[in-house]
């Protein structure tokens, strides 16, 4: 049973709070690459803070704190520079490392650009993707995600902004029990009334089968969730859906083509779902402009949460719940076993954090600088 206080501290993100310290010793992507391709200069948010991310003239990656240190003008409108970005408020030029260049509305010959900085963080590219390091002191590697270093492949990213906290949308991830009934009894009922012959076609060809077995395992870098609906031989099953500590799923079949879903805490109550698909290019060319992004939007012109796709399901499950749901008031059942294990591991890494350990998943030295695949199959042998 939850508390309402380790509720809050599961939940809030934001500097100082204890999983917002946590969450800031993991990179998160914040952008797409092609996304600052087409706008050098954007507003993101991490993590509850409001930050603007540009590529300078020169190339360079910045990820600085929103507000002008002058007067909070809002650097999103800043214009790139050679080094870094000039507001368009007054003009000051902040470069990547946060430190003022230059203060044109400032007396001719002031020294006073030298002792004025503002908040910078690391921004690093990888795989298309933007990611950001929030934490203090030197930062771990990026994680090497196999399906971010794979050669040679086609990549695609889609994503949703869903207002609601990180950790419904991660939790969801753990939770298989919803699947037959939301994305197969519920999805049928939403296309009877869409279109009934697609309606009939679904439940035929498509909808999930009864589950019939789900189980899950930590292991050193994360939890696993594994299902099957026929036998024990199933994907699903032997490998399972691995989660990264804390917040990136894994499906990969085969190399060169897999998932990964990032879910981003933008803040307390808003979570990025990013959806980076590799697939192998079978001798079509690279499409130009780098890996596209698809902002899919979660509603409808009317506001509506939409419903006709297994990933609007899924939102709509973790929307309606609450922004920050209240988890004191949950009745849990057998199949709930994935992600209250996962609310212990967060709980125990974050309080272990604040005690001075190192948490799972941060990789630092040069020999952890490798490829990050899924963990090994379960095979019938070792089952159970
Ligand atoms: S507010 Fe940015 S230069 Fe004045
Ligand atoms: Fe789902």
């Amino acid at each position: 049973m939850i508390t309402s206080q380790e509720n809050d501290q599961l939940t809030q993100v934001g500097k100082g709070t204890l999983m917002g310290n946590l969450l800031r010793q993991y990179w998160h992507p914040i952008a797409s690459a092609s996304r600052l391709d087409q706008e050098p200069v954007i507003e993101v948010d991490l993590l509850g803070e409001e930050l603007v991310l540009f590529r300078d003239r020169s190339g360079r990656l910045g990820l600085l704190e929103r507000g002008c240190a002058h007067r909070q003008t809002s650097l999103g409108f800043a214009m790139p520079e050679e080094n870094g970005v000039r507001c368009a408020y007054h003009g000051w030029v902040w470069d990547a490392d946060g430190k003022c260049l230059e203060q044109p509305s400032e007396p001719e010959g002031s020294s006073y650009f030298e002792r004025v900085t503002t908040i910078a963080y690391p921004a690093r590219e990888l795989g298309g993707l933007v990611f950001a390091y929030l934490g203090a002191g030197a930062p771990p590697h990026l994680p090497r995600y196999n399906v971010l270093v794979w050669d040679d492949v086609y990549r695609e990213t889609n994503g949703t902004t869903v207002p609601c906290n990180w950790l419904q949308v991660l939790e969801n991830l753990l939770d298989p029990a919803h699947i037959e009934n939301l994305h197969g009894r519920y999805f049928g009922y939403v296309l009877d009334r869409t279109d009934p012959q697609e309606a009939e076609f679904f439940r035929s060809r498509i909808a999930p089968k009864p589950m019939k077995g789900m189980d899950f395992d930590l292991f050193e870098q994360g939890v696993i969730e594994r299902h099957y609906c026929m036998d024990e031989q199933e994907h699903s099953w032997t490998t399972g859906s691995p989660i990264f500590f804390p917040s990136t799923a894994m499906m990969v079949r085969n190399e060169g083509s897999g998932t990964l879903i990032f879910v981003v805490p933008l803040s307390d109550d808003r979570t990025w779902f990013l959806e980076h698909r590799a697939m192998p290019l079978g001798g079509r060319p690279l499409p130009e402009g780098g890996a596209p992004y698809h902002d899919v939007p979660g509603t409808d012109s009317f506001g509506k949460l939409r419903v006709g796709t297994a990933n609007g399901q899924d939102h709509m499950a973790v929307v309606t719940q609450g922004a920050r749901t209240s988890r004191q008031r949950e009745h849990l059942g057998a199949t709930d076993a994935g992600l209250i294990m996962y609310r212990q591991l967060l709980l125990d890494q974050a309080q272990g954090f604040a005690d001075g350990a190192e948490p799972i998943n941060v990789h630092r030295g040069l020999a952890a600088n490798r490829q990050i695949d899924a963990p090994p199959a379960r095979t019938a042998e070792v089952n159970v």
